[in-house]
């Protein structure tokens, strides 16, 4: 449903309940026609409009998860009911090539419409994809999310989720459980998006590095080589693969401890059933409220990782030659934190038996500016997190670029507009306010943590 005349896309998207096979089983979604969502694919420079129809029986909206523009279009507060629709019109900002998403934004229940499998791809084009390193490179679009159904229902939260945020022991890229992809080029350009509500992957390929080469908006200065790459909820990352050799490359979601409750032990059956078919050493989901099919409950609950997971098996072509990495990608202008006409400090706290979040001692209040900054200005954010769990900062309408995390300079420039908090851990970003005012929101994307309060309001002007 795109249609392109002289740099206008004009698409329809609609959010409806959707029976899906997920896992090999039929289950009942949300979604917008399918998970993911259709993947919206324009350049930099167009203007969109996009008509988005609510055909859910509860309010939701669209929210443009990265993209820099006005929070008057982007308005997360704006409520679509059931059965209307509303207009999003919008100027795809120069340099702005790259990964974006589109979830909803109805405080209160994101997190149930996003694990429900509300989520699409926004891809932008730039005139650095026609770079030959990038253009003869293999593209595929890569979501991360995990599930938890009870039959074909996904089961009512749980205190214990509303305090972890949800995870699912059900994994998929692209709606899909462990699939294969085999390449027809040596070199794979994977855009991927950690489209989950609170799971963080920690992404290796074996025996392979990966090379970075975008991050949340766009492109960095030039390839970064990594062992493993972290990501966070609501964030995304660009890699390069380069296969080397012949045969099989698995990509893999490594041990990661976040800090949240788990229970572990006496839960094989049930997994099991859930077509898992690995022996389970942790349970990532039920608990405290009792869960009705996951009634055979471990006995211990602590703090623990998640377990090694194969996401994804890549086969490589025969004979693969893979090509040189690109040199550059984009300048990244450089922030001068002296010239920041504000510096703020940002606390994530929370009350953990209550499912309680705040920042700077306060639950989100729609009502109240929690941040009054001046258009046209850059200011300085120290983030700082005094809870015993990691929290993904996001903020709207502004990316931004991390200064330093505890003191240590960030080892490259890239825009942002999602960053990882460990526990008792500082952050200081760079937010350029240099255009569109009004009013938007920051929050933590552990989205039932952004329910349940982390979350703030910004006015610029
Ligand atoms: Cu993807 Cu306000 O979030
Ligand atoms: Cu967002
Ligand atoms: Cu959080």
């Amino acid at each position: 449903q795109v249609r392109r005349t002289d740099g206008l896309v004009e698409v329809q998207i609609t959010a409806q309940q959707s029976h899906l096979i997920l896992g090999g089983k039929p289950v009942w979604l949300m979604t917008y026609g399918g998970f993911p969502g259709p993947t919206l694919r324009v350049r930099e420079g167009e203007t969109v409009r996009l008509k988005f129809t609510n055909n859910l029986p509860e309010p939701t909206n669209l929210h443009l998860h990265g993209l820099h523009v006005p929070p008057s279009v982007d308005d997360s507060m704006a409520l679509v009911q059931p059965g209307e629709s509303r207009l999003y019109e919008f100027r795809i900002p120069k340099g702005s090539a790259g990964t974006y998403w589109y979830h909803p934004h109805v405080h209160g229940r994101v997190a149930a419409q996003l694990y429900a499998g509300l989520a699409g791809l926004l891809v932008v084009e730039g005139p650095l994809d026609a770079l030959p390193e990038l253009k003869e490179a293999e593209e595929y679009l890569l979501v991360l999310k995990d599930w938890v159904f009870s039959g074909d229902r996904i089961p009512a939260w749980t205190q214990m989720d509303w305090m972890n945020g949800r995870e699912g022991s059900l994994l998929t890229v692209n709606g899909a459980v462990r699939p294969t992809l085999r390449a027809q080029k040596a070199t794979l350009r994977l855009r991927l998006l950690n489209a989950s509500n609170a799971r963080y992957y920690r992404l290796a390929l074996e025996n392979q590095p990966l090379y970075l080469i975008a991050t949340d908006g766009g492109f960095l200065e030039k390839p970064v080589e990594l062992t493993e790459l972290l990501l966070a909820p609501g964030e995304r990352a660009e890699v390069l693969v380069r296969l080397s050799r012949p045969g099989t490359y698995r990509l893999q979601a490594l041990p990661y401890d976040r800090g949240a409750m788990r229970m572990h032990g006496g839960m094989h059956s049930v997994m099991g059933d859930q077509g898992m078919g690995q022996g389970m050493g942790t349970m990532d989901h039920g608990g405290m409220g009792g869960m009705g099919d996951t009634g055979t409950m471990g006995s211990l609950m602590g703090m623990g990782a998640t377990r090694l997971e194969t996401l994804l098996t890549i086969v490589a072509p025969a004979n693969p030659k893979p090509m040189p990495l690109p040199t550059s990608l984009a300048p990244i202008e450089r922030l001068d934190p002296a010239k920041a006409a504000a510096t703020r400090r940002l606390v994530l706290g929370e009350r953990m038996m209550q499912a309680e979040f705040f920042i700077n001692g306060r639950m989100f209040d729609p009502g109240r500016v929690d941040i009054q900054a001046k258009l046209g200005t850059i200011e300085v954010w120290e983030l700082v997190n005094e809870t015993e769990m990691d929290h993904p900062f996001h903020l709207h309408t502004y990316p931004f670029q991390v200064l330093s995390r505890d003191g240590q300079p960030a080892p490259y420039r890239a825009w942002k507009d999602t960053v990882n908090l460990r526990p008792n851990e500082t952050v200081r970003i760079a937010v350029p306010l240099r255009d569109f005012g009004g009013i938007t929101v920051y929050h933590c994307h552990i989205v039932e943590h952004e329910d349940r309060g982390m979350m703030g309001v910004l006015e610029v002007r």
